[in-house]
């Protein structure tokens, strides 16, 4: 046995790496184990940070092709330097992959290299060497869900990684599936210039988001030239010469037809990685959908092991994992770590941007419970027309009988950052009322949300 921790966490996403850096200062002798190169597992490497640099990027170059003009500032003209920008993008990773070994260090983390494997409780195994450890948390994420039929090669059909990675814009970009990767990636590269059809097997895209966001949603990406085909399946993808063939079916069933492309984006989801940590063995449990089954405390069927973040129920996000990972290491230093899912909040990075925070008006019907709405867009809030981002509206769910926010949706500019106000009130079980009260700046966006939750009892004062 090479060294014991306290805590061995396997895998350094942000559930990982989080947890490992929560449970050091708490005082616990902790080993983070990662296998790839750098740190901040997908969401630092390979999802949310290079994502969020492309879409930053594309943003400035469309803005300045198609609306600085607007503003009266003329620009000759305007070329893409597509190299650059993905030169950008890995500087920008790599800063933040070095941020968290900092971050390590500072909390003398112990990084682990290499591939972990539970061979025993108590006991990982990380390229041969044993390390003991009285507890063991499995972080170990997620990949993407593959498509019969469609063989990903990450050149010409790719996941969310090989479309982060393109050196040229390709002619036609189709995506599979209307979700969150589909709707950022097909953003980033239709504005970079590509043709972009979305392919969704479900009549409607972003199946878990309010449906009237939804749809408004869909409108303002067909109205930047995404197009889209709903109710379809892809049942084969033949890579030739000269691009893609894809064979498309109405998903009801029907008559086939081919549709050719350049590139091929599969973004149908993504599922739990736990393929090399040896879990048969150890008698840990999984869910009928591969998930590490846990209860409220993270902890698995077997005795000093738990697991967060992807690979675990529950949303597939970076904030989420990172809750987890705070909360389960508070737990094992014995104090009482929780996690409210009732307030995770979820963004869609595209512009407008869509943000969401608790229940949806489908999810409040079905549940039979009564709720009052309240709604108010950006054409009548002052800021967003100095801005000239007018596109949206900010809608609130609130209990009819006792006026508790029960969930917000918010399509617009910098939604992702005016729903945290909206999450801050619902995690302190605030009423529609109380934020209606709530002094707003102005000129700013988030009166957009005051206006809102006035709205809720009929009495928004600026339409
Ligand atoms: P991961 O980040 O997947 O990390 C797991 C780590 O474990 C990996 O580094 C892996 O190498 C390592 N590992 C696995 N098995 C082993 C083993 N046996 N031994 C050693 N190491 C191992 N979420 C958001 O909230 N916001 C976003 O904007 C966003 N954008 C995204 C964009 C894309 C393109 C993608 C793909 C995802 C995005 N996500 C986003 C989702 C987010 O990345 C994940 O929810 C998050 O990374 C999950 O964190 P995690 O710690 O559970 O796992
Ligand atoms: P997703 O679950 O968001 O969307 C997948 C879409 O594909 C759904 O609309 C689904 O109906 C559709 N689909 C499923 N099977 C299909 C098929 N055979 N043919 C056509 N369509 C099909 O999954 P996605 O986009 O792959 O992203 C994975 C996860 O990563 C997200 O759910 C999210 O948790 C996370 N993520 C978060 C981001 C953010 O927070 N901004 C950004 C990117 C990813």
């Amino acid at each position: 046995m090479s060294e014991s921790f306290d805590v061995i966490v396997i895998g350094a996403g942000p559930g990982g790496y989080v947890c490992a850096i929560r449970a050091a200062q708490l005082g616990l002798k902790v080993a983070c184990v990662e296998k790839r190169a750098t740190l901040g597992g997908t969401c630092l490497n390979i999802g949310c940070i290079p994502s969020k640099a492309l879409l930053q990027s594309s943003e400035e170059f469309d803005h300045a092709r198609h609306a600085l003009a607007d503003h009266g500032v003329l620009v000759d003209s305007v070329t893409l330097d597509l190299a650059r920008m993905q030169a950008r993008k890995g500087e920008v990773v790599g800063a933040n992959t070095k941020g968290v070994e900092f971050l390590f260090r500072k909390n003398k983390v112990t990084w682990l290299k290499g591939t972990g494997r539970i061979t025993a409780p108590g006991t990982v195994e990380v390229d041969g060497t044993a390390h003991a450890a009285k507890h063991i948390v499995i972080a170990t994420g997620s990949e993407s869900v593959p498509l019969p039929g469609v063989a990903v090669d990450e050149k010409r059909i790719v996941t969310s990684t090989g479309a982060l990675e393109l050196d040229a814009v390709p002619g036609h970009l189709v995506v599979i599936g209307g979700g969150y990767i589909g709707l950022e990636l097909g953003s980033v590269w239709r504005r970079l210039g590509a043709e972009v059809t979305v392919v969704e097997f479900l009549d409607r895209i972003t199946p878990t988001m309010d449906g009237e966001v939804a749809r408004n949603f869909q409108r303002i990406l067909q109205k930047q030239g995404i197009r889209f085909r709903l109710g379809t399946k892809v049942t084969r993808a033949v890579t030739g010469d000269d691009g893609v063939t894809l064979t498309l079916e109405p998903a009801a069933g029907g008559t086939a037809e081919t549709l050719k492309s350049d590139i091929v984006l599969l973004a149908i989801g993504r599922r739990p990685y736990v393929e090399e940590l040896g879990l048969d063995a150890v008698g840990v449990a999984l869910d009928e959908r591969g998930r590490v089954k846990t209860d409220a405390h993270y902890a698995t069927n077997v005795s000093g092991i738990y697991a967060i973040g992807d690979a675990i129920a529950g949303p597939m996000l970076a904030h989420k994992a990172e809750e987890e990972g705070v909360a389960v290491a508070e737990l094992l230093a014995g104090k009482p770590g929780h996690v409210n899912y009732g307030a995770i909040p979820g963004v869609v990075y595209t512009w407008p941007e869509v943000a969401s925070v608790g229940e949806t008006e489908e999810a409040l019907k079905q549940a039979g419970v009564a709720y009052n709405v309240g709604k108010f867009p950006f054409t009548a809030n002052g800021r967003a027309r100095a801005m000239g981002e007018i596109e949206g509206f900010v809608k609130l769910l609130a209990d009819k009988a006792t006026d508790r926010l029960l969930g917000a949706h918010i399509i617009g500019p910098d939604a992702g950052t005016l729903i945290a106000e909206l999450v801050t009130a619902m995690e302190f079980g605030a009423s529609a009322e109380d934020v209606a009260r709530t002094c707003h700046a102005h000129p700013s966006l988030n009166e957009a949300v005051k206006e809102a939750a006035l709205a809720v009892e009929g009495r928004a004062l600026h339409i």
